[in-house]
């Protein structure tokens, strides 16, 4: 297993490059199945995600070439519908390959989805969404196929905006007669970006950005070459290593709208913030303020932000309190940061956070994704060297995140 070693107490300060989504590029990658031809994506994040998808698409008969960002797809030999258990439970959001399979082929087979341990992450939304759309559903010890002659339009109202369900509801109606319309949709800025990479190719979508999104089917989609969006929460993630190092960061190729209530609660901690198009920078003080945190869906704080910032405020002047409303197990990776001196106390989906003057360097391990993130944020700034261990977590959402901050002045060494 691979790890990180971090010497702590460096001041950051440079100019970044923020590289291209990854929970956008998986959606528009899984769209590309219903082009039946050849779609040519750039600014794809080199990242593990990206290759366990690439991989499933291969399986299934696609032809893929990858290279420096750009990926291109061609699904005209796609000639499997079923995608392997083994590949489906290392990524959760290769459910959403279901609804691309089942859009252009009618018929697909896929296991329940694996991913991050942050919680129970059904797939209930999804799964009665395409039953709304007429969609036969049979399982089968934890194995699931979904058949259908044709789409039935409809309206379809989520109990919950949840961005998988919705990307995948889209997927289901875009080849379809008629119109479908989703209300308590996820609203989500990679919405958007799935939104305008299928109408390039000749999908009729509109309202993505807001709760009601509205399909009216098409007969195909055209061959096409698209620019993945930049990625928010790598944006927010450099924006904290910047902060809880007293430090300073141009970030470019960003688009700080998307950031905006993370760039709010920057400041709060007493960060200076100028954004202009696509650049953001932040100067940090030499202490960070303590401030409250409540994670939302779209268009409030990210819950992929919350771990990272939650390290962040671990050093913070003052108390904090931190609310997970999305994920009921986004708390694991807390009990490292706690073995580097971070005083946080745990209640249900409340963190209380006491700020130290100094963490200091610990061996910990990644639990998760974001919550491995968090580790090298908090490692950034503590007394001596920690050691993160199992970073396979940090490596599949993060692109060279080590080459990153070494660049700007940070000490991290990677171990395999
Ligand atoms: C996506 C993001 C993930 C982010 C999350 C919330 C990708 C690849 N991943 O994940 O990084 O943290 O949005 O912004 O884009 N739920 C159900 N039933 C369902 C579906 C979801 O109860 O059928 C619940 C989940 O358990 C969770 C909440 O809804 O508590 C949000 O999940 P959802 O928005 O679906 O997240 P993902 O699409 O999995």
């Amino acid at each position: 297993m691979a790890g990180y070693i971090i010497e702590g107490g460096k001041k950051l300060s440079g100019s970044l490059t923020v590289s291209g989504s990854k929970n956008a590029s998986l959606p528009i990658i899984a769209g590309t199945i219903l082009i039946n031809g050849v779609t040519t994506l750039y600014n794809v994040p080199d990242i593990n995600d990206i290759k366990i998808t690439l991989k499933i698409l291969t399986f299934l008969g696609c032809k893929v070439h990858k290279k420096n960002g750009k990926v291109i797809i061609d699904t005209r030999k796609m000639h499997n519908h079923e995608i392997p258990h083994d590949l489906m439970r290392q990524m959760r959001s290769s459910v959403v390959l279901a609804g691309a399979i089942i859009g252009r082929f009618k018929n697909a087979a896929f296991s329940y989805p694996g991913g991050c341990d942050i919680g129970a992450r059904p797939i209930d939304l999804h799964l009665k969404g395409f039953q709304k759309l007429g969609i036969k559903i049979e399982e089968n010890s934890g194995n699931i196929r979904c058949r259908c002659d044709r789409i039935i339009n409809g309206k379809i109202n989520l109990d919950f905006p949840s961005v998988g369900a919705t990307e995948n509801l889209i997927f289901a109606s875009v080849l379809s007669d008629g119109e479908t319309i989703i209300s308590n949709a996820a609203m989500e800025p990679e919405i958007v970006d799935l939104q305008k990479f299928l109408n390039k190719a000749g999908a009729k979508i509109s309202g993505a950005g807001t709760s009601e999104i509205r399909i009216i089917g098409v007969k195909k989609l055209n061959e096409i070459k698209y620019t993945i969006m930049p990625d928010r929460i790598e944006a927010g993630t450099l924006l904290c290593g910047a902060a809880i190092t007293g430090g300073f960061l141009e970030l470019k190729n960003v688009i700080p709208e998307h950031i905006s209530p993370v760039l709010h609660k920057l400041e709060e901690c007493g960060c200076k913030i100028q954004t202009s198009n696509r650049v953001i920078t932040l100067e940090a003080p030499k202490r960070l303020q303590a401030v409250d945190i409540k994670t939302t869906p779209y268009p409030g704080f990210p819950t992929d932000m919350q771990s990272v910032f939650l390290s962040i405020l671990t050093v913070a002047k003052g108390t904090s309190v931190v609310i997970e409303n999305i994920f009921e197990n986004r708390f694991k990776y807390t009990n490292e940061l706690k073995r580097m001196g971070a005083k946080i106390t745990i209640e249900g989906k409340t963190a209380v956070i006491k700020g130290a003057k100094k963490l200091c360097g610990a061996q910990v391990k990644s639990t998760d994704l974001r919550g491995g993130a968090a580790l090298v944020i908090a490692a950034l700034s503590a007394k001596g060297i920690t050691k993160i261990d199992d970073i396979e977590h940090i490596l599949r959402g993060y692109e060279k995140i080590d080459v990153k901050l070494n660049s700007i002045g940070a000490d991290i060494k990677l171990y395999k």
